[in-house]
């Protein structure tokens, strides 16, 4: 692994010209929110197709394009890479093929990951829209056996047996609530724990039900992964949720003993009927969310 991501990121150094090809900090962009590379300079823009970088895969999903762009973001002018576009789990990748951009990040000499998510709201205090600074997880697909780090130990990225406990940095996290503050932004931030679903399904209520009990506060289909395999590496880690949609936890109806036949024919068709998520709704979400947050 170590060899083939050196190799990528030569391929990489060979497109983008220095100094633009050493930056410190790599964001990676969740659902809608790839439009962020709009507002990189310098123009025309110094970016490569993930289909350019050998070993990248390809993402198959609308709205997940493909690209690392290069550049300067915000006043500041910071120097970051973005990755619009990743790989999930559930389009048939295997663990390490999912987390390989990040692995190619860490030898491109990055020391802090930023990932963005779009994901479901399991804290009912959550709105459609708000921000949520991740701050531990749930990965119930690790638990029972599927880890990015599953098999040799790749001694050159990290320890065998690394800790999470501190994943999510916390002087980063304090960081964007005094970014928040400070910028006025009016968006919620909250703080959260994001369970790691395998997907493509959306989850049932009572899956949704069962993660919640469990401590969880969102719900998505990414992002574990990534933020397992920077750490392993020493990489600093930052996520947020974007919360695209609230889980329907309960039943439209609820109570032990619900007796269908005494309902009215409009209670009949709520208990029927009620939507749950959908992935345009994941991405009109992520658009109008995009506008205010990345003209800053
Ligand atoms: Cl409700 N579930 C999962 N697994 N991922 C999501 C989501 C829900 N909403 C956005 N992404």
């Amino acid at each position: 692994l170590y060899e083939r991501a050196a190799f990528a990121v030569d391929a990489i150094k060979k497109a983008i010209p220095h100094p633009l090809n050493t930056p410190k900090i790599a964001i990676v962009c969740g659902s809608g929110l790839g439009g962020l590379a709009q507002t990189i300079e310098p123009e025309p823009k110094a970016e490569i197709p993930y289909a350019s970088v050998p070993g990248f895969p390809v993402s198959t999903v609308q709205g997940h394009d493909g690209k690392l762009v290069f550049g300067l973001l915000g006043k500041s002018l910071t120097p970051v890479v973005l990755l619009v576009g990743r790989a999930h789990f559930y389009e048939g990748h295997e663990m390490p093929v999912v987390t390989f951009a990040t692995r190619v990040c860490k030898l491109l000499g990055i020391e802090t990951m930023i990932v963005t998510n779009a994901a479901g709201g399991l804290n009912p205090v959550y709105s459609v829209g708000d921000i949520v600074a991740i701050n531990d997880h749930i990965n119930l697909m690790g638990l029972a056996g599927v880890n990015p780090l599953r098999g040799p130990n790749e001694e050159q990225f990290g320890v065998r047996f690394p800790p999470l406990s501190d994943a999510y940095d916390l002087a980063l996290r304090r960081g964007a609530h005094d970014a928040w503050r400070k910028l006025g932004i009016k968006r919620p931030l909250h703080e959260g724990v994001y369970s790691f679903a395998a997907g493509p399904t959306y989850e049932t209520r009572a899956e949704c039900r069962m993660l919640r009990t469990l401590g969880g506060d969102l719900v998505g289909m990414s992002t574990v992964p990534e933020v397992i395999v920077a750490r392993h590496s020493g990489m600093r880690v930052l996520a947020f949720s974007l919360v695209t949609n609230k889980c329907l936890l309960d039943p439209p109806i609820t109570g032990d003993n619900v007796l269908l036949q005494n309902l009215s024919e409009s209670e009949l068709d709520a208990f029927m009927t009620r939507g749950g998520a959908n992935h345009a709704e994941v991405l009109e979400a992520g658009r109008q969310a995009a506008s205010t947050m990345q003209v800053r």
